[in-house]
């Protein structure tokens, strides 16, 4: 059926100014690497975006290697957009990423020149767009110089084929410098993505405030711990979870009885204030301002109508944090 966007999308989501840029990403953005790769099923992923889009999501997170097989992410949001966004490409910022392995070779990952721009130019074509909005180079390359990557990135910006340029996964340390080379280039650093969440929270020692230093904006990857902080796991491995599918990067031993018993305590919070955890989750990372973007993944679309309808509960009073400062500890 023709895809025709809900005329009421701009009206339940809230936008946030990433860093002291002229852009704004919505408060929650849907990342595309897992389940919607060439063994997952068309229609989901399909179904998927249009929801997002329809509440508000206007930013969707690829990169080279999603899938699985690496690549097919990008080829199946590209037949959706050509299928169902053709009219809305304006409307949209799409992100992809290079640097982890896609090819085999010297050039298949990493952060040189050659890797940057090659890896782009096949993004693009399987995306079948002109050009991204944010090209992230995906993990830092003590190997190569850093000021070989970052020209990389200032060069893709002015080769019109991405707007704007991140970092991800980068130290507070590499960050501030990979800025300073940035800032010199004249293409400054839009935005970083960490993983942040209630159980990962190690931008708080020094990123977050590189960040704010250098007026670069954040998205938290994995707000919801791949779906440990939900109610999926609290009774058994459901058989259509993350943990009980191929995907190596969330294994059942992950799921130990220690934060099974943290995730528990945490659900019961959440029902106190009359959320989903998964909801109350996404308010913690966005709480207080300093993240731009929550970067969500979801396999149903009732997953992406739960993490929009968390912004409706979004403050926590003191005491509330500080029970879940002491359920982390
Ligand atoms: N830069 C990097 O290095 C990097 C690394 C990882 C991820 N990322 C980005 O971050 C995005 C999100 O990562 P992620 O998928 O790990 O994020 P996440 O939001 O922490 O986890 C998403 C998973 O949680 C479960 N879930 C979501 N909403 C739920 C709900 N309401 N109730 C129950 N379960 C729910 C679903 O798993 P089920 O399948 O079990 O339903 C879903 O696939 C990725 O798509 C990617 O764009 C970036």
């Amino acid at each position: 059926m023709t895809y025709s966007a809900d005329s009421q999308r701009y009206d339940m989501m809230t936008y946030h100014r990433s860093g002291r840029s002229g852009l704004k990403l919505p408060a929650i953005s849907l990342g595309l690497w897992h389940n919607f790769g060439g063994i997952d099923t068309f229609e989901n992923g399909r179904a998927m975006i249009r929801r997002a889009f329809d509440l508000g999501i206007t930013h969707f997170d690829l990169a080279n290697n999603y899938g699985p097989p690496p690549g097919s992410a990008e080829t199946t949001f590209g037949s959706i957009l050509k299928a169902d966004f053709s009219a809305y490409r304006d409307e949209m910022i799409i992100s992809t990423k290079a640097g982890y392995y896609m090819w085999p070779g010297p050039y298949g990952e990493w952060g040189s020149k050659k890797s940057l721009v090659s890896s782009l130019d096949q993004s693009l074509k399987r995306l079948d767009l002109d050009y991204v909005d944010i090209y992230y180079h995906h993990r830092p390359d003590t190997d190569t110089p850093l000021e070989e990557t970052m020209a990389a990135l200032d060069l893709i910006v002015r080769q019109g084929k991405a707007l704007y340029v991140g970092l991800s996964n980068y130290s507070p340390e590499q960050t501030k410098e990979a800025s300073k080379i940035l800032k010199r280039l004249g293409t400054p650093c839009l935005i970083h993505q960490p993983q942040y969440s209630m159980l990962t929270r190690g931008p708080e020692n020094g990123l977050l405030d590189v960040l704010d230093e250098e007026g670069i904006g954040s998205i938290a990857f994995s707000p919801l711990h791949k779906g440990i902080l939900t109610d999926r796991y609290l009774n058994g491995i459901a058989p259509d979870s993350r943990a009980a599918g191929p995907s190596v990067f969330l294994r059942p031993e992950e799921l130990t009885e220690q934060t099974l018993g943290k995730v528990r305590l945490l659900n019961e919070l959440a029902a106190e204030r009359g959320q989903k955890l998964s909801q109350m989750a996404l308010a913690w990372v966005l709480r207080g301002g300093r993240v731009t973007s929550a970067l969500i993944g979801a396999s149903k679309v009732g997953q992406i109508e739960d993490a929009v309808a968390a912004l409706r509960h979004p403050n926590f009073s003191g005491e509330e944090l500080a029970r879940i400062d002491e359920i982390l500890k």
